[in-house]
């Protein structure tokens, strides 16, 4: 039956598909997490802060959390997110967590701990092993920025990356930066940082194209796919994920 006589029968195909490429064109969100208990005297800050002035220049929508105000507990290894799809920890993960569902760029930023991110940063990875199962990041397009006193600031940004790559997304560079002995190269990381927002922008619009990551996420996709089906009972939630998806094969 016709809703209305007055709209072509095609009509609501058509809107369904314009409203989609609009919101892309239109609409972009991109949400950064900084993991320094510097606040805002944290040098790492400063590229976050020069990567989200490149995405608004892109006309994109900025959300800026500092991880170290949020409280996020240690994951327990209890499995329940697999069954479930929930965590039976209370703290401050959920807001996290759907604040970077809710973007369609991400930005991590944190300083070379120890050659390693700080401590809240590696527990929010840790407690996003659902999201990594499911890929739920998929479709949207991340980068990261380190700062370092002497060294390491790339392995940290490499491996920032690749959990956003292992989550799903995809990534369009990084920032890494090493200012100890010379405090002037954050002013140019910071240059670069700009263009990479804007990068980042460009890319959540389609304007840059990643082949080679498209086929890395189709394996991954592949192979948890196959872990999920392995096991239906421990990956319950997951399993109906991929269903919902349209991924199950
Ligand atoms: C606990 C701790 C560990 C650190 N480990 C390293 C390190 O392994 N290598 C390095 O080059 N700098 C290291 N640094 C220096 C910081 O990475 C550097 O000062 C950074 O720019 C701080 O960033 P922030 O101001 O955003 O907190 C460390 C600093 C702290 C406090």
């Amino acid at each position: 039956m016709k809703m209305n006589d007055n709209v072509p029968d095609q009509y609501p195909y058509l809107l369904s598909c314009l409203i989609p490429i609009q919101r892309e064109r239109l609409y972009m969100k991109v949400m950064a997490l900084n993991a320094s208990p510097r606040g805002k005297n944290s040098n790492t800050l400063r590229l976050v802060n020069a990567v989200l002035a490149g995405v608004k220049e892109e006309g994109a929508e900025t959300d800026l959390l500092d991880l170290y105000s949020h409280h996020i507990e240690y994951c327990t290894s209890c499995s329940t997110c697999y069954a479930t799809g929930e965590c039976i920890l209370v703290d401050d993960f959920p807001y996290i967590f759907d604040s970077m569902m809710n973007a369609d760029g991400i930005v991590l930023g944190a300083p070379n701990y120890i050659d390693s991110v700080p401590a809240p940063m590696k527990a929010l990875f840790d407690r996003l092993a659902d999201a990594i199962h499911c890929q739920m990041l998929t479709g949207k397009y991340g980068c990261s920025v380190c700062t370092a006193g002497g060294s390491g600031e790339h392995e940290v940004v490499g491996y920032m990356n690749k959990v956003l790559t292992t989550l799903g997304a995809t990534v369009v560079g990084g920032i890494g930066v090493a200012i100890g002995r010379n405090p002037s190269a954050l002013k140019k990381a910071e240059k670069e940082a700009h263009a990479l927002g804007k990068k980042l922008a460009q890319s959540i619009r389609g304007e840059h194209k990643y082949p080679e990551q498209d086929e890395i996420h189709r394996q991954k996709r592949e192979y948890f796919c196959q872990l999920v089906k392995s096991d239906k009972g421990r990956f319950a939630h997951e399993y109906d994920w991929y269903v919902q998806m349209g991924w199950m094969k």
